[in-house]
């Protein structure tokens, strides 16, 4: 058993390899350190975004947490600019940790057809933040990778916003072309 309070398994619904709990976390406690193994030049389906057009591939059994469309945890950056998960609920033990890829990625491409996460509100596929349902951002408040809520501003702002009919391009928007490092936005 991992120290820190998770471990790995398999998990019961299809999803391979998942982080499951093995003690209890309260809501707003730090549940799993982001670790970065290297930088990598562009998005992939090992990739995880770290800034507008920043990607990286997490070491670590962060790289393991599965997503769920009624995620328990949300991202928090760290001081290395990789992605903490912070617990949005409390935690039971045994549980499966578990986030949105859309509070971290812009956009989720390779992914298998189906998303397995068994939410009842389960969006059918696995999709990035620019396809994520207006709602739901605001019900993420607060767990969300900041370069996120900061390409949508600055799309809006250009008359353009992620999420809506049309705006169907993977990468973040032109508008956000002049803004090539994390901390020039924040
Ligand atoms: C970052 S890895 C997570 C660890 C992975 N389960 C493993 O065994 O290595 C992401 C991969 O896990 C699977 N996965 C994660 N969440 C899923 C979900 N909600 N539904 C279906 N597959 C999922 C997909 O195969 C995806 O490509
Ligand atoms: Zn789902």
């Amino acid at each position: 058993m991992n120290p820190e309070g998770y471990e790995l398994r398999k998990t019961a619904d299809g999803k391979g390899d998942g982080v499951f709990a093995t003690r209890t976390f309260k809501v707003g406690e730090l549940v799993m350190v982001g670790v970065i193994e290297r930088r990598v030049n562009e998005n992939h389906s090992h990739a995880t975004q770290v800034s507008p057009f920043g990607y990286v591939q997490l070491g670590g059994l962060g790289s393991k947490a599965n997503h769920s469309c009624d995620p328990n945890c949300g991202i928090r950056l760290n001081e290395a600019e990789a992605p903490n998960l912070i617990a949005r609920r409390n935690i039971l033990a045994g549980e499966e940790i578990t986030f949105d890829y859309a509070m971290r990625n812009y956009s989720i491409e390779h992914f298998p057809s189906r998303c397995r996460c068994s939410a009842s509100n389960c969006r059918g596929t696995v999709t990035g933040w620019k396809d994520l349902p207006a709602a739901s951002k605001v019900a993420y408040d607060g767990f969300v990778a900041p370069y996120l809520i900061e390409i949508d501003r600055v799309a809006l702002l250009h008359g353009r916003m992620s999420g809506v009919a049309g705006t169907s391009s993977s990468h973040p928007p032109k508008a956000v072309g002049g803004l090539t490092e994390h901390r020039k936005i924040i």
